[in-house]
């Protein structure tokens, strides 16, 4: 599978755009508000895989297995679940270390399907589904091929440093970078690019890759409580952005082993932090 450029530029403008959100949020003080806003929309994401093996999705999955779902399927799904779990469980601490308030997942994904905070990740869903149900194949994994970004928000909080909140952060964005990059950026490039005939094709790709790519653009600055004006948004869709490429984002996550929940569980609580007012 050989990248296509033209493809490749796009999505990694986007990635860079979402990065930038997440750096320019955390280059100045912010109220405390600010910090639990941003949290509790990513851990409301992250704790998706919860509900879904709470719903009992995995065993149908299971009962399938030799049947119409392979076994690879099965294992590629476990891992996903595997590793959103862990993202959960990292963020939710990281949440509950800021703030003393605990997180209960069941409640937090019940207030995030009304929630006005969340209508933006909703949207992001929603253009999936349209898809699914009435877009070509190729559309549907374009669209798709963008999904969880590749863990781009979490390339812009790798550099952060000051108190043990800034540094949680950093130690869970190198585990979330790498396990998006394995989960979601290189599985969905593949079945992207199996569908690709030619001009017409790369030109649709392309496409839906630059819509959903502002969504989920719109959809960080929200998140983060705007910390990016109108104009720079504009910018960044019609390109004025260096591209964040995969061989940097995978250099900056090399997988070193450590134990976060045993790095988090021998720090004082309430963590310290120079980025909240
Ligand atoms: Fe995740
Ligand atoms: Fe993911």
């Amino acid at each position: 599978m050989t990248p296509i450029p033209e493809i490749e530029e796009i999505v990694g403008k986007f990635r860079a755009g979402e990065a930038e959100v997440a750096r320019r949020f955390f280059e100045e003080k912010r109220p405390l508000r600010q910090h639990l806003d941003w949290l509790r929309f990513q851990v409301a994401r992250e704790a998706r895989n919860l509900e879904e093996i709470a719903s009992h999705q995995r065993c149908e999955l299971v009962e399938q297995v030799d049947r119409s779902v392979s076994r690879e399927t099965l294992v590629d799904q476990l891992t996903e679940d595997y590793q959103e779990v862990r993202h959960y469980g990292m963020l939710a601490y990281i949440y509950e270390g800021i703030s003393g308030e605990r997180v209960q997942w069941r409640e937090l994904r019940e207030t995030a399907q009304q929630a006005s905070w969340y209508e933006l990740s909703r949207r992001e869903h929603q253009r999936w589904a349209e898809l699914k149900a009435g877009g070509s194949e190729l559309e549907l994994a374009a669209a798709l091929f963008t999904r969880g970004g590749g863990g781009a928000l979490f390339y812009g909080m790798i550099p952060l440093r000051g108190g043990d909140y800034e540094e949680a952060l950093s130690r869970a964005s190198k585990t979330i970078l790498r396990d998006e990059i394995e989960h979601g950026a290189s599985e969905g490039r593949e079945d992207l690019y199996r569908l690709i005939r030619g001009r017409d094709d790369v030109e649709t790709a392309s496409g839906i890759i630059a819509e959903m790519g502002a969504i989920r653009l719109e959809m960080r600055n929200e998140q983060y409580g705007q910390p990016m004006p109108e104009e720079r948004l504009r910018e960044i869709r019609e390109g004025e952005i260096a591209p964040v490429t995969m061989e940097e984002m995978l250099s900056a996550c090399p997988r070193d082993g450590e134990d976060w929940f045993e790095w988090y569980h021998g720090k004082a609580k309430p963590l310290s932090a120079t980025s909240i007012l």
